[in-house]
């Protein structure tokens, strides 16, 4: 971080650059802004996916090829948002795209299983260290099933999550998200609050909230709670956050959950949704040698196509073996699918690919860092593998409240858009961080180390 001597931003100033370039980025995107209007007449919003809404218009894709994509209008761009994490492959990489061909015209789909679905749970098992593996379509429904089998196993309904991390968006996971900063609560009594309508009141009330990096409130809430007769289930949690641009675990947080979560009989789950495949081999689990009871994975997994996976322990997926939980679903293991991710995971995502996101990440990240330290910018850069982003904030974020505390959400908006109009195509919202491809090349990088130092330039201007 670079302490102490940050700069005191001027409103005013970043007021003036996101005028100037919300005008340019509009003008630079009137086709998507006609797709917008079309779009509006059948699509709710206008989008597939409330996370896709954008004012004035969201920007449309027309095609992706390695680390690039374009926009409808033609803008070509390095793509660092890569598909909201899931495309560290690059776009239609050769490899993935001879596997669909190839399992296209032998069929695909049969809603049951093939042996592509055992070379993947084959490839999970060894880099996971994790026994037994099922697949879902998505995140969601990973995150679904993991809890319903983490309730099955102890017979408990409640469940403990981290503040301020998405899992998905089924109802359980729906809560003590992203909400006001006077609404957080205080102490060991954070609030839970459903996270937008719908989510029905006697779900919200089974789900309780601790925040990231604090083992001993961790402990404190298990405990509070099994004294009232409502043990969670399970923990969900990312082990390292990522949906507050990138928060890592301090030192000893992963292996003390570890230990309470044990000791109280409560299942572990690390939601690798975001993590897997792209921060190491065998994702976070790997990385921070802390191995859970029940991992989930989705995005990377599938070399740009829908699946998900849930890899247990034997003691934990017992209840699926022994058909007592229904974990189901008609497109689980899909052919296509599977085809796609063993050519991800084997001839794709190989142990050069990591080396390469590695030194790219070092690239991005040493870059940020240098333009921070020689304009004195309030924040930090931060990433791991594939991951990292700048956190504009002068306090080092390790849970929510820190980050919604100090993070500065116009610096985000601003850099948005700075990337927007200079070729980088880059994650939306203050939470998200960016994802590298292997295709990457130190070239992509420059650009956004370059980008980055005409905004903070203009910004000191
Ligand atoms: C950590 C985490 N878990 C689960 C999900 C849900 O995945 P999906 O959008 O595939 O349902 C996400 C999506 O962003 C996520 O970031």
């Amino acid at each position: 971080m670079s302490a102490g001597a940050a700069i005191q931003i001027d409103g005013e100033r970043v007021r003036e650059l996101i005028e100037r370039e919300e005008a340019r980025l509009n003008e630079n995107t009137q086709a998507s802004d006609r797709m917008y209007e079309r779009a509006r007449d059948s699509l709710a919003g206008g989008v597939a996916s409330s996370y896709q809404l954008r004012d004035p218009w969201p920007i449309y894709i027309d095609r992706g090829e390695g680390p690039r994509v374009w926009d409808v209008d033609n803008n070509e761009m390095w793509d660092f948002h890569n598909g909201f994490g899931s495309m560290v492959q690059g776009h239609a990489h050769p490899a993935i795209g001879r596997a669909i061909s190839e399992r296209y015209s032998r069929g695909t789909h049969f809603a049951a299983p093939t042996e592509d679905g055992i070379v993947v749970a084959e490839e999970l098992v060894r880099r996971w260290g994790i026994p037994k593996w099922r697949y879902t379509n998505s995140g969601s429904e990973a995150t679904m099933d993991a809890i319903r089998i983490a309730r099955a196993h102890t017979g408990r309904e409640d469940v403990l999550k981290i503040f301020g991390s998405y899992h998905g968006h089924h109802d359980t996971v729906m809560v003590s998200i992203g909400v006001e900063y006077d609404a957080i609560g205080e102490g060991d009594d954070l609030a839970s609050i459903a996270y937008g309508a719908g989510i029905p009141k006697a779900t919200v009330e089974q789900v309780h909230a601790v925040h990231f990096n604090d083992a001993p409130a961790m402990e404190r809430k298990l405990e509070k709670l099994k004294s009232e007769g409502r043990l969670p289930a399970c923990v969900i949690m990312e082990p390292a956050m990522m949906n507050l641009g990138v928060v890592l675990p301090e030192p000893g947080y992963l292996e003390a959950v570890r230990e309470i979560t044990a000791r109280l009989g409560v299942v572990l789950i690390f939601d690798e949704v975001k993590t897997g495949i792209c921060i190491a081999p065998g994702g976070a689990t790997e990385k921070f040698g802390v191995t859970p009871d029940l991992v989930t994975l989705a995005k990377a997994l599938g070399g740009g196509l829908p699946i998900g996976a849930i890899g247990g322990s034997e003691a934990v997926m017992a209840c699926v073996e022994d058909g007592s939980v229904y974990q189901v679903g008609t497109y689980n293991g899909n052919p296509l699918g599977m085809a796609a991710a063993r050519a991800n995971l084997l001839e794709v995502m190989t142990p050069a690919a990591y080396e390469h996101l590695d030194h790219l990440n070092d690239r991005i990240l040493e870059g940020c860092t240098g333009v921070i330290e020689e304009f004195n910018l309030p924040g930090y850069a931060v990433g791991i593998g594939s991951k990292g982003c700048v956190t504009f904030s002068t306090e080092k974020v390790v849970d929510y409240a820190v980050f919604k505390a100090n993070q500065d959400k116009i610096l985000c908006d601003l850099a948005w858009l700075y990337n927007m109009n200079r070729g980088i195509y880059m994650t939306p919202g203050r939470e998200e961080e960016w994802t590298l491809s292997v295709t990457h090349t130190d070239e992509a990088i420059d650009s956004y180390v370059s980008c980055f130092r005409e905004m903070a330039a203009d910004l000191v201007a």
